[in-house]
């Protein structure tokens, strides 16, 4: 039963999805004779907690009752109650275990663990960058079952189904910061919007990674109000020009020192992480995502194979960069798992 409650727990807790950041999820349920008397969320960064939600909600007496939580948080509302028995889902890594002595100094029991590997990956990026104060990052693309992320003419719309799209903009209601490099901006001209029916949307901060701002000013990426916030990372060589033409849009810039020709990963995840981005998607396309391989700071990886071929050795893969020469050296997934979303099977793993 104890699995059960939690699983209703990790799931509300996901109605924070998107709004949250850089809190992790946290969803609260309140159980009495078998029966849920009480329910809450963590609904966005300034809300109430969602243990305070669920006592609030609760619609009989506390005596008795049973607290379920995903992850470790701030019980002192709950030491004002009844409640004698608290379950929670993981540790929070800040928290370090703390909260939960405070519960057993007061009487409380406390049941430790319960469904902890769902909680962990439900707040991998809160856990994450609790941890190194830079982003969760991970990418996703679509590619063909011959390994292709575009035609020879750079044509990728569309490789994956309806279904799998869906699926896309999923994952960009969940992150803070979505990431394509410049030429999949003049190629594809995306929004990089969330686009999805009956919930409420919330935008993630939208990255283009051009060295020099060589973009067209009257991309989807400029168009710019409240909701829709840009960033463009480039060098600090960039032409003076360039950089007050790309400001006046609205867009932001964040500049830095090349290195070898390039923009080192490592520092663009130091000053996102300094900017409160607990999450990068990295969508694309196959420079950028050679780039940010090689510097090792992807954490997770899903690419969608779609059931089609459009051959063409000058059709780019998806990681281009230079390779590496011996299978020795590749880059293995651990934890690999994979699921079929319409006619395309999405392979998720972690890189450690
Ligand atoms: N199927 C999918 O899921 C998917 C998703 C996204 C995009 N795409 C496709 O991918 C294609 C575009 O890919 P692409 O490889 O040509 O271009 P890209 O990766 O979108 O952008 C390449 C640009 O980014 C720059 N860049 C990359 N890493 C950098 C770094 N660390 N520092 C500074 N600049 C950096 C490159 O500069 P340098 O030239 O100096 O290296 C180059 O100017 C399009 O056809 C698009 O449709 C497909």
């Amino acid at each position: 039963m104890d699995k059960n409650y939690m699983l209703k727990a990790i799931e509300i807790s996901k109605l924070g999805s998107g709004f949250v950041n850089p809190k992790p999820l946290v969803g609260a349920i309140i159980v009495k004779d078998s029966k849920v008397i009480g329910q809450g969320y963590l609904k966005n960064f300034d809300s109430l907690s969602a243990i305070n939600m669920a006592i609030n909600s609760a619609t009989e007496s506390l005596d008795n009752s049973t607290l379920y939580i995903n992850i470790e948080s701030d019980f002192k509302e709950l030491l004002e109650t009844n409640i004698k028995n608290v379950v929670v889902g993981t540790l929070d890594p800040i928290k370090n275990g703390q909260e939960i002595e405070t519960l057993k100094t007061n009487g409380i029991s406390v049941t430790l663990g319960i469904l902890k590997e769902e909680c962990e990956e439900l707040n991998e990026i809160y856990i994450h960058y609790s941890k190194t104060n830079t982003p969760f990052v991970f990418t996703k693309w679509a590619m063909t079952l011959d390994g292709k992320l575009a035609t020879k003419t750079y044509d990728s719309k569309w490789i994956s189904s309806d279904d799998s799209l869906k699926f896309v903009h999923h994952l960009r209601q969940q992150v803070s910061a979505i990431m394509v490099g410049e030429n999949t901006v003049k190629q594809d001209n995306p929004m990089l919007t969330t686009r999805l029916e009956g919930i409420k949307i919330s935008n993630p901060l939208r990255v283009i990674l051009s060295k020099y701002g060589d973009l067209p000013l009257d991309s989807n990426i400029f168009k710019i109000d409240k909701d829709k916030k840009t960033l463009i990372l480039c060098s600090s060589k960039i032409q003076k020009s360039k950089e007050k033409e790309i400001l006046k849009t609205g867009a932001k810039i964040l500049k830095f020192e090349e290195k070898n020709g390039h923009l080192d990963f490592k520092d663009i995840i130091t000053a996102l992480g300094n900017n409160n981005i607990d999450s990068l998607y990295i969508e694309g396309g196959s420079a950028v995502l050679a780039s940010a391989f090689e510097s090792k700071i992807v954490n997770k990886v899903y690419a969608a194979v779609a059931p089609k071929i459009i051959g063409g050795k000058n059709a780019i893969t998806p990681v281009s960069g230079n390779g590496i020469e011996k299978m020795r050296d590749a880059i293995v997934l651990n934890k690999v798992s994979h699921e079929i979303i319409g006619n395309d099977v999405i392979i998720k793993g972690y890189i450690s």
